[in-house]
């Protein structure tokens, strides 16, 4: 199956000729309908700063940026100390080199567990978030955090995206996202990203329930040749699963 096209120039560059050389962890398949889905909230009036939690080297973070209209910005936020001190001028260095300019971005060196949500909105310039990727600390503890954090600091038609979901090394996110899902009936799973490899594993991205037709109607079409037939069965909520190979297993 083809990758969608992420509807801007500038990543569809910067996934076939950057993306690979920084170090990271995220699929470019995901990056992919990341940045589409980034265009997807333009095209509907949604518009403003994005934020990522555990922006490491810059991988997902740069292709999340080049998706961002003039005077939006990207906060990447980390401790930045995994797995050496340099992570940070890494960071900053692969920015500049694929063409984040420092004014279209803020680097946030900091425990996000540790962040009210008025330190990040301060960090945003008081606006909302638009869509903010959660790839800190994989531990319940951490992600329940990440989470309010997020949820706290979200815009009306924003995107919440959970790296490293059913991951066979992390089993225990799950839990927490099912928690976090019945404590907030108004945040529901839009789609989920299926894996490229252990590696560049799965992403869930969520919406508020108030968006979710909404998104959903458009991406069916978007999305139609990356839907895997089944989708996912939330109990009783379906969403799509986007994937790169969308067989059924064979019955007869
Ligand atoms: C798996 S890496 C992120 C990979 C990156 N998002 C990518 O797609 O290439 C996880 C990052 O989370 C950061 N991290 C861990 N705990 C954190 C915390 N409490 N606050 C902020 N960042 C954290 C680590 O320093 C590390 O850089």
């Amino acid at each position: 199956m083809p990758f969608p096209s992420p509807g801007h120039p500038a990543v569809e560059a910067y996934l076939t000729e950057g993306y690979d050389s920084v170090v990271g962890m995220s699929s470019r398949f995901a990056a992919s309908i990341c940045a589409r889905l980034l265009r997807l909230q333009t095209e509907e009036g949604v518009s403003g700063p994005i934020a990522e939690i555990g922006a490491f080297e810059g991988r997902f973070f740069i292709a999340l940026a080049h998706a961002l209209d003039p005077g939006e910005v990207a906060l990447g936020i980390d401790i930045f100390e995994w797995p050496d001190a340099g992570v940070k001028d890494r960071f900053e260095a692969n920015c500049l080199k694929h063409g984040i300019a420092p004014e279209r971005r803020v680097t946030i060196k900091a425990d996000a567990g540790a962040m009210a949500p008025a330190d990040l909105l301060k960090h945003a310039g008081g606006k909302t978030l638009r869509l903010i990727h959660i790839d800190g600390e994989h531990s319940r503890a951490a992600l329940t955090k990440d989470l309010a954090l997020a949820t706290a600091c979200l815009a009306d038609g924003g995107l919440l995206v959970l790296d490293d979901m059913l991951h066979p090394g992390y089993p225990t996110l799950m839990v927490t996202v099912q928690n976090y899902l019945e404590a907030h009936p108004e945040i529901v799973p839009l789609c989920i990203i299926d894996r490229e490899t252990i590696v560049a594993a799965t992403k869930f991205v969520l919406c508020q329930r108030s968006w979710f037709e909404r998104y959903q109607t458009r991406m069916l079409e978007i999305f139609k040749e990356q839907l895997w037939p089944l989708g996912a069965d939330f109990e009783p909520h379906w969403c799509m699963v986007l994937a790169l190979d969308t067989r059924l297993a064979a019955i007869t």
